[in-house]
């Protein structure tokens, strides 16, 4: 392998994000890491100033050209960028001067608050495996003694005289059907899946069509769609019911809005690049939002809304959202959550193509 396409190579994959400055304060390179956490592709940054892509608070372009004149690198811990509409991001940067054609600038971003996010999803992931092999163990303790309480019941009608009596014994048998249905969709959750390849948009759509026709077309959902996402490698039914959970749930939450406020429901795809879920790196990974306008995820819920049978909501099993995290975890993905009053977003990120194992 050549020199250059080695050394490309190993810029393409590292996780730091790594910018080259000129000494006119201009980019002139950036690595796909760098490209994915600024959420800005190559082609646009390069040639821009310093300051346009790296908005902080401090002057930035000050600092970088004390580092030109002196010769001394720096270290700038927990900075807090800007990366356009309203969104923040805290990192960690250094600073060195390099000579190569002339003079330049090598900086070195260390996101923190996507350290902080991987962490988080991992104890999401393994407290999900946990519940989960839980409640199944418990599912099948239940559903052996309900099978006999049903057939002792039924033998019960049948040698009973009054059907003022039998009221009782029907009673038995609906609870009995009703714990059994329960336990079936608690023990069918984490069903094999197919791999074949599936368009998200196609999902959407036919979830879009589903939950409008549900709220008898008092509910319209947006869509924000980017249309250049490739296919992805699943099950599109089991898709389709991971977003139709999240979906619903969202126009639940949406039919306690008061007087004046417009329901609204937004569907949102993206591409993301070099993320990791887990601790399994992946090149490109396809973002799937689910926003609504509602009141929000009640805060004591939002730290156990992915385990089995909690719920907010009086009819609720609480099984909903715990179905549609398994189905994107057996697609090597994972649900995130982040709700406020009036802004409730879940996040589906799936890989798209292979681990990098
Ligand atoms: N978009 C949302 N806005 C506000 N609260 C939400 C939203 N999505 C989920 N929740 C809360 O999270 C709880 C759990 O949701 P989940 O779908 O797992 O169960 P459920 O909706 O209660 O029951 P079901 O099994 O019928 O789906 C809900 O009861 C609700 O309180
Ligand atoms: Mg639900």
């Amino acid at each position: 392998m050549p020199p250059e396409m080695f050394h490309t190579r190993l810029l393409d994959n590292l996780t730091t994000a790594i910018l080259l400055v000129d000494a006119g304060m201009r980019v002139i390179y950036l690595n796909p890491a760098a490209e994915g956490l600024l959420e800005l592709s190559s082609a646009r940054i390069v040639g821009e100033e310093i300051e346009r892509v790296l908005q902080e608070d401090s002057d930035t372009a000050a600092s970088l050209q004390r580092v030109l004149e002196t010769g001394v690198g720096f270290t700038k811990r927990q900075a807090t960028l800007h990366l356009g509409v309203g969104k923040e991001m805290t990192v960690d940067y250094v600073v060195t001067p390099v000579t190569l054609e002339s003079e330049a600038l090598i900086i070195e971003i260390q996101p923190l608050d996507r350290l902080m996010r991987i962490s988080r999803e991992e104890a999401i992931l393994s407290a999900q495996h946990l519940s989960q092999l839980l409640v199944r163990s418990l599912a099948h303790e239940i559903k052996n003694p309900l099978g006999g309480l049903r057939g002792a019941a039924q033998l019960l009608a049948r040698e009973l005289a009054s059907e003022q009596l039998t009221d009782y014994t029907n009673v038995i048998i609906e609870e009995a059907d009703r714990l059994r249905n329960l336990v079936d969709r608690l023990l069918s959750a984490p069903r094999r899946i197919t791999r074949e390849p599936v368009n998200i948009h196609e999902v959407l759509e036919r979830v879009r069509h589903l939950v409008e026709a549900e709220s008898d077309g008092g509910l319209l959902i947006h869509r924000d769609y980017d249309p250049s996402i490739p296919e992805i490698i699943g099950d599109r039914e089991q898709l389709i019911q991971a977003v139709l959970n999240i979906s619903r749930n969202a126009r639940q939450a949406l039919g306690a809005l008061p007087a004046g406020v417009t329901p609204e429901i937004r569907f949102r795809t993206r591409t993301q690049r070099q993320f990791t879920i887990g601790n399994q790196r992946h090149r490109l990974a396809c973002q799937i939002d689910i926003t609504d306008n509602g009141p929000g995820v009640p805060p004591e819920l939002l730290d156990t809304l992915f385990v089995p049978m909690i719920s907010g909501r009086a009819d609720g099993t609480g099984l909903g959202l715990t179905i549609a995290q398994s189905i994107v975890n057996q697609h090597h993905g994972l649900i995130e959550c982040k709700s406020r009053p009036g802004m409730t977003v879940f996040s589906m990120l799936i890989p798209l193509e292979k681990s990098d194992d």
